[in-house]
């Protein structure tokens, strides 16, 4: 059989350079655990618009839409803050979500043992801490119509956005959800607005009926998402999966993020339904953006990144004691005290570079052959 094959993106910003670390840990799983993976490059977000003019071509999308994996660095940045909405940076990533149809997005936030200091909360509300936030990633209010900016009546303009969602969009991401506590701790807490919004009702009902038809035996929970922010940072551990929308998951797993210390530390994984092969459609990406301010300096934290191709080898890939090993490996790194600049503490220290950390995880994996 083929080897499997990856298309890498890097993307804006800080992108490609966290990019080149993960390839460095891809050439180490093919020499020495004989995983190769078929490899390819291609331009995504400002990088694509300078060489092309749209944010994401028809021929990368074919290549996405081909490959059994898609890993992303990241996009955007100031020089794209003027143009054209339809053109933006931003606007190559949601294509990519919404024609792969990769309606299930995982956002797990894992607090290192060697980090629990780095957050803004106490230690002992964040050490140990382990969520999942599966955010529904190809509907809502990021691509219901009717959408736009136009006259009113008044002289003035209207801006609308439509928050939109059917029984099945409700009903596939809570069974993700619902999957994945069952081979975790067996809860799931669901967050919506059906205090105000229909579309909550609507997804608290679907997600209470995939649970009474399908997953009975999982902890079910439905929480309003304002409130389920405030427990988020008030004692986060009492969660296990959250299942919410695109855009309260959005803010959700922001917040979730900063809980763990550092937004450089947190991949994703965003899912979509089966192939011919079996494998998911899959795009994995750090939650972090471009970090424009940054760029290019050899600064940048690949952790995200690195942690994202390990998801990638346990989603895709079905390797998941490989992934385990890279994600034993990141931990190795960071309880040796090796630290980019965003996880430098109020005691200081030398951070190392973006290359630097790649290298010393590389290093912690031959360790641990
Ligand atoms: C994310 C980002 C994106 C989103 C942007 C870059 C379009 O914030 O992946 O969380 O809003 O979904
Ligand atoms: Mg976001």
């Amino acid at each position: 059989m083929a080897n499997p094959s990856i298309l890498i993106l890097p993307g804006d910003g800080i992108g490609p350079e966290v990019m080149a670390e993960v390839r460095k840990i891809i050439t180490w799983f093919g020499d020495k655990r004989d995983l190769k993976f078929n490899v390819s490059e291609d331009l995504v977000g400002g990088a694509a618009y300078d060489a092309h003019g749209v944010p994401l071509t028809d021929e990368t999308m074919a290549k996405a839409q081909a490959a059994d994996a898609v890993l992303l660095g990241a996009v955007g940045g100031p020089k794209y803050d003027k143009l054209d909405f339809s053109v933006k940076p931003e606007r190559g990533l949601l294509r990519l979500r919404k024609e792969m149809d990769l309606f299930s997005n995982l956002r797990p936030a894992q607090c290192f043992d060697a980090l629990a200091d780095f957050s803004s909360l106490k230690k002992d509300i964040v050490a140990g801490l382990d969520i999942m936030i599966v955010r529904e990633l190809t509907s809502g209010v990021y691509f219901g119509e009717p959408r736009g900016i136009s006259p009113d009546n008044e002289g003035g303009r209207v801006g609308i956005n439509t928050q939109r969602y059917t029984t099945e969009e409700i009903r596939r991401v809570a069974r993700s959800a619902f999957e994945l506590a069952k081979r975790r701790g067996n809860k799931v807490c669901s967050m919506e607005k059906a205090n105000v919004m229909e579309s909550g009702i609507l997804w608290r009902e679907e997600v209470q009926w995939v649970h009474d038809n399908e997953y009975p035996e999982v902890e079910l929970s439905h929480m309003y998402a304002d409130a389920g922010a405030m427990q988020l940072v008030r004692w986060p551990k009492q969660f296990d999966v959250i299942v919410t929308d695109n855009l309260f998951g959005d803010l959700l797993s922001d917040c979730a993020a900063m809980l763990t210390g550092s937004l450089g530390m947190l991949p994703s994984a965003s899912l979509g339904a089966p192939m011919a092969n079996g494998r998911p459609k899959a795009l994995y990406e750090p939650v972090h953006g471009s970090a424009p301010d940054i760029a290019g300096q050899g600064k940048a934290n690949p952790i995200a990144c690195v942690l994202s191709f390990a998801m990638a080898l346990r989603y895709s890939f079905d390797q998941g004691a490989e992934a385990d090993r890279l994600e034993q490996a990141v931990e190795a790194v960071l309880a040796d005290g090796v630290r980019t600049a965003d996880l430098m503490g109020p005691e200081g220290g030398t951070p190392v570079s973006t290359g630097a950390m790649g290298d010393a995880i590389v290093k912690a994996l031959d360790a641990s052959l």
